[in-house]
């Protein structure tokens, strides 16, 4: 099992390179089978959810071939396998857009019913209302989805939840049903927008993305294209609110500023500095910070991915913030470990209230999650003395040379595995 070590205090300075989205790539991955044509991806993380899709992918029959670390190129032509398996569904939710992907393809598909990270419960039911809606059969039975249809009828959809993977996986299969589909209170996601322009450059017929109303008009066939995955808000923020709680000075580039305005506008609100440029942001944080409230919602809404991060910060701000949790039920389960590292936070139902203490200690604390164990890094490079991050399989999930990008910002931070590295790194550091 791998930790990570960190030696706190130091302000993080300089700059640091965004990656393409996970998120979205999740879903461009799967929509890629969707043409028999060769289809070329770039920007895509190097991150261990990816790799698991690509496997998923090339279990199914498909050719994948990894060009380089952020480049694949995949042909969908050799699928022989419209079912899933279990495996990949364990290890990463979004395999459930396989479904969307292969019902739309082949009118045929079957996926178990996902896990993930655990922050709540995850339903969906919004995917399956979708596929209903579009004239598929859908079963559940002895753990596997189901999915088949003769042909798949557009349709009107209205998702009574804002739900990212119901809308993408709705589109997806409506891209090639036949006629026009309308999915009301669909999610504005950035993400949702990169899979609507990847499969409209594959020839799809969808309009409206990013707004709450998706219009679709069903193709026969989709062909191939080269694309460009949108670079990952949620590293980025984790980056911005990293040099905040350092008081550090980051420039983080490669970014699309117009995503990050949830999260900067909350880093001005507790007294930080953010330079908007053309592609990039820099934060600067040189005076105390102090307290506000905080909602997660839908896009444009403060996301909940950042909703951990932006406890750390709130964690060490002058003053009592609260931190509302409005789409996952059981995102706070860093809290106690947050504790460990000297915070004052009481959580009640989907409230956190968090009285501001001057700094954080040190101590053992293992990532719950992928997006809070980023947090509790955080927490570490703004402590005091040593922090060991355990569990960190969490956080390679989503976040590529996470260790290398805090380090390059001066950041003393290693990846160990074993309790003599551990050592070693408090010797070389005391
Ligand atoms: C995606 C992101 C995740 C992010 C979340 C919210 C991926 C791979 N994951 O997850 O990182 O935290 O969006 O921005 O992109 N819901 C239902 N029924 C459904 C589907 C969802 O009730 O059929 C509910 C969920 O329980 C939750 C809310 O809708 O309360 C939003 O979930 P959703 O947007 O679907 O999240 P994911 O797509 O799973």
């Amino acid at each position: 099992m791998e930790q990570y070590v960190i030696k706190g205090g130091n302000p993080l300075v300089g700059e640091v390179e965004i990656g393409g989205a996970k998120n979205a790539a999740l879903a461009i991955l799967a929509a890629s089978i969707m043409t028999d044509e060769t289809v070329t991806i770039d920007n895509l993380p190097d991150v261990r959810d990816i790799n698991v899709m690509l496997g998923a992918i090339r279990d199914i029959g498909a050719v994948v071939d990894r060009v380089d670390a952020h480049t694949v190129r995949i042909n969908g032509s050799t699928i022989n396998a419209m079912s899933v398996d279990y495996e990949y569904i364990k290890r990463i939710r979004a395999s459930y857009y396989l479904l969307g992907a292969l019902l739309g393809k082949y009118k045929k598909a079957e996926v178990a019913l996902p896990g993930g990270c655990d922050i709540g419960s995850r339903p969906i039911d919004l995917h399956l209302k979708g596929f209903r809606a579009l004239g598929a059969q859908v079963d559940i039975q002895h753990g596997l989805i189901a999915a088949s249809a003769e042909h798949l009828q557009g349709t009107h959809v209205y998702l009574d939840k804002v739900s990212v993977g119901a809308t993408i996986n709705i589109m997806m299969a409506a891209a090639m049903a036949e006629g026009k589909t309308i999915i009301e209170n669909a999610a504005k996601e950035p993400h949702v927008v990169d899979v609507a322009n990847f499969l409209n450059s594959m020839g799809a017929g969808i309009r409206g993305a990013g707004t709450d109303v998706i219009r679709i008009v069903g193709v026969e066939k989709l062909h191939k294209t080269e694309y460009s995955i949108i670079p990952d808000q949620i590293e980025a923020g984790t980056f911005m609110f990293a040099a905040a709680a350092t008081r550090g000075d980051v420039t983080v580039k490669n970014v699309i500023p117009k995503h990050l305005e949830a999260t900067t506008a909350k880093l001005l609100e507790v007294g930080c500095e953010v330079e908007e440029f053309d592609d990039a942001v820099r934060v600067v944080c040189a005076k105390p910070m102090h307290h506000t409230q905080v909602t997660t919602l839908p896009y444009p809404g403060f996301p909940t991915d950042m909703q951990p991060q932006m406890s750390v910060i709130l964690g060490i701000a002058e003053g009592t913030s609260t931190v509302t949790e409005s789409i996952f039920e059981n995102r706070f389960k860093y809290v106690d470990e947050l504790t460990r590292m000297g915070a004052n936070i009481k959580v009640e139902s989907n409230i956190a209230i968090i009285a501001g203490v001057p700094k954080y200690t040190g101590a053992r604390v293992s990532a719950p999650d992928l997006r809070a164990g980023a947090a509790l890094v955080i927490a570490g490079l703004s402590a005091e003395g040593i922090t060991i991050v355990d569990d960190i399989y969490y956080i390679e999930r989503g976040y590529e040379h996470f260790e290398e990008k805090l380090a390059s910002l001066g950041a003393q931070i290693e990846k160990v595995s074993s309790e003599k590295e551990i050592q070693k790194f408090t010797l070389k550091v005391s």
